[in-house]
């Protein structure tokens, strides 16, 4: 492509049956984040949380990259030309939607199609699920070209893998395919690249179907007692839930009511009928 994307063209977005497939779209720079991309996928999240005929987001790439990380030129090179405020500017712009995803209204996951890199796993965290293609390479590369990894990609490899592999990942830089980094823990599972969408849309079916106020008291729960105590994580818990009844006061008595009332399903193999609630409509 010899002309330059426009900035709105960084992101292609379309929402099908409820889920809202969300795509880099530089493939041409291998999805690499460049400040405009960063600036124009905030607009989309934010665009795409309240509405009600999103329940699920997914992330992923167009091409054969999920994200090369940072835009080396764009990101590094010409905004540190513009002195401290540029660079500043460019890290909000980036980190931002990074945050905002990670505690997105509706439940999230990374559908990584292809290479991952550096600061890509800063929206890799981000996502609350993530699946892989095998295929799939994924690297801590600024060792590589002479920084460390920074953007928060250090702090995604410690949390989500053990100290000695994200020691490993970070001083070599070597890459790991798709079925390491699902036993890495990297993502949850990897599959054959011509797999990877049809299992992640079962995956967001499967959300679809359940209280969707419950699925963001889940996804913040689960987020947050990571680093509390056993005893604030208990008081927490009482709270957030009792927060969420502020939302969503029927909900789960409605879901106390089909099992022991009706016998319609079974909690602990599925989830009740949101279809007969008030919470059918989503937040
Ligand atoms: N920053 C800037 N430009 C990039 C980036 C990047 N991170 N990644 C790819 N590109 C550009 C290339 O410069 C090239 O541009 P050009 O066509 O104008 O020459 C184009 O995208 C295609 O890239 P190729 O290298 O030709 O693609 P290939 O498929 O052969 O290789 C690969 C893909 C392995 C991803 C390679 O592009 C690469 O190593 N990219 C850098 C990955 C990286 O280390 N990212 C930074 C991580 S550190 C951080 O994010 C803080």
């Amino acid at each position: 492509m010899s002309q330059e994307r426009s900035e709105r063209d960084t992101v292609a977005f379309e929402v099908i049956d409820r889920v809202a497939w969300v795509r880099f779209n530089r493939p041409e720079k291998r999805n690499c984040m460049s400040p405009k991309l960063n600036r124009r996928m905030m607009e989309v999240i934010d665009e795409l949380e309240f509405r009600q005929d999103v329940g699920v987001l997914v992330l992923t790439g167009e091409g054969s990259a999920w994200s090369a990380g940072m835009d080396l030129k764009e990101y590094f090179r010409e905004t540190e030309a513009q002195g401290l405020a540029g660079t500043r500017k460019a890290q909000r712009e980036s980190y931002g939607w990074w945050r905002r995803l990670r505690w997105y209204q509706k439940p999230t996951i990374a559908m990584v199609n292809g290479w991952c890199f550096g600061g890509g796993y800063g929206p890799l965290f981000a996502c609350d699920l993530a699946f892989a293609a095998e295929e799939a390479q994924f690297g801590l590369s600024e060792i590589n070209w002479g920084i460390l990894p920074g953007g928060g990609a250090s702090k995604v490899a410690v949390e989500l893998t053990s100290f000695r592999n994200a020691m490993y990942h970070a001083l070599t830089g070597e890459t790991i395919d798709g079925r390491k980094a699902a036993a890495w823990g990297f993502v949850n599972e990897a599959v054959p690249a011509g797999q990877l969408r049809a299992r992640v849309s079962e995956v967001a079916a499967l959300l679809l179907a359940k209280n969707p106020t419950a699925l963001k008291a889940t996804k913040d729960a689960i987020r947050r007692v990571r680093e509390m105590t056993y005893d604030n994580a208990e008081d927490y818990l009482v709270r957030a839930q009792e927060a969420a009844n502020s939302y969503d006061g029927e909900g789960r008595k409605e879901g106390i009511r089909q099992f022991i009332d009706e016998k319609s399903y079974k909690p602990g193999l599925g989830a009740y009928d949101l279809r007969r609630t008030a919470s059918a409509n989503p937040a």
